[in-house]
């Protein structure tokens, strides 16, 4: 029997009322995702739990309304550091009417767990996850028009990556998400606010800009925007 956190039974409730598509196929996911990690990738439990809260469906819902308002045709989107993807593939899916993402995550446990939770847009050719470091390797040029980083807490400054993809990528929307919250060892690269977000991302046309205060009690920031 798969033991579920009550936080993570609450946050999957409210994620599923937001499902507007191949909503049966969903939940069959999600159910063998928690079984097949309970069974074959024990120690990644405890993060799966820790991914499925109602502050992570909380950011990943702000961040889809606020592009929603933006009404910008958004085709193919890469996440960089996308993690497990679990509620932001099918939001994007289903609001934005976006037609692929591409999930650029180092960790090789979290592409596999990211096919488990959207099996379903992986069969369809709507998904896919490459095992990369978005600050040592560039991209192909020019596929993308929207890059999401909701991970930038974790990682260096955005402008390692556009240094390195200067000469090769057009001018993508940005949406970049991150937190003041220095308690966690693993937030490698916490900002004080918005503007040093759109400042480190070298963000200059600023779209959208704002502060929310997530459920677990943490300040969450996000920046959507161009370079130029
Ligand atoms: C804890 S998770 C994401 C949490 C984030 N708050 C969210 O809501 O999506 C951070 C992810 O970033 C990935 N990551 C960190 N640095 C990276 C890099 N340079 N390239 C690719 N993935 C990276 C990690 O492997 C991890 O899966």
């Amino acid at each position: 029997m798969v033991e579920i956190a009550q936080e993570s039974l609450v946050a999957t409730a409210m994620y599923f009322t937001n499902v507007k598509s191949h909503q049966e196929e969903a939940a069959a996911n999600w159910k063998q995702t928690f079984i097949d990690v309970d069974k074959e990738l024990n120690y990644q439990y405890k993060r799966l739990m820790d991914a499925c809260t109602t502050a992570q469906l909380e950011s990943k819902l702000w961040l889809v309304d606020e592009v929603e308002k933006l009404d910008i045709p958004l085709k193919q989107v890469g996440l960089l550091g996308g993690w497990y993807a679990n509620y932001i593939v099918q939001l994007l899916v289903d609001r934005l009417a976006v037609k692929k993402v591409h999930n650029f995550e180092m960790d090789r446990d979290a592409k596999n767990i990211s096919y488990k939770f959207n099996k379903r847009f992986k069969e369809r050719g709507i998904y896919q996850c490459y095992v990369k470091n978005i600050m040592f390797s560039n991209f192909e040029p020019n596929l993308y028009d929207c890059f999401i980083n909701t991970s930038c807490e974790h990682m260096y400054p955005m402008h390692g990556f556009h240094k390195l993809n200067e000469n090769t990528i057009n001018n993508p929307l940005f949406v970049l998400q991150s937190t003041d919250e220095r308690y966690y060892d693993d937030h490698i690269n916490p900002v004080w606010d918005a503007e040093e977000l759109a400042e480190q991302g070298k963000i200059k046309k600023v779209l959208y800009r704002g502060t929310r205060r997530l459920n677990s009690g943490m300040n969450r920031f996000m920046v959507i925007g161009y370079k130029r």
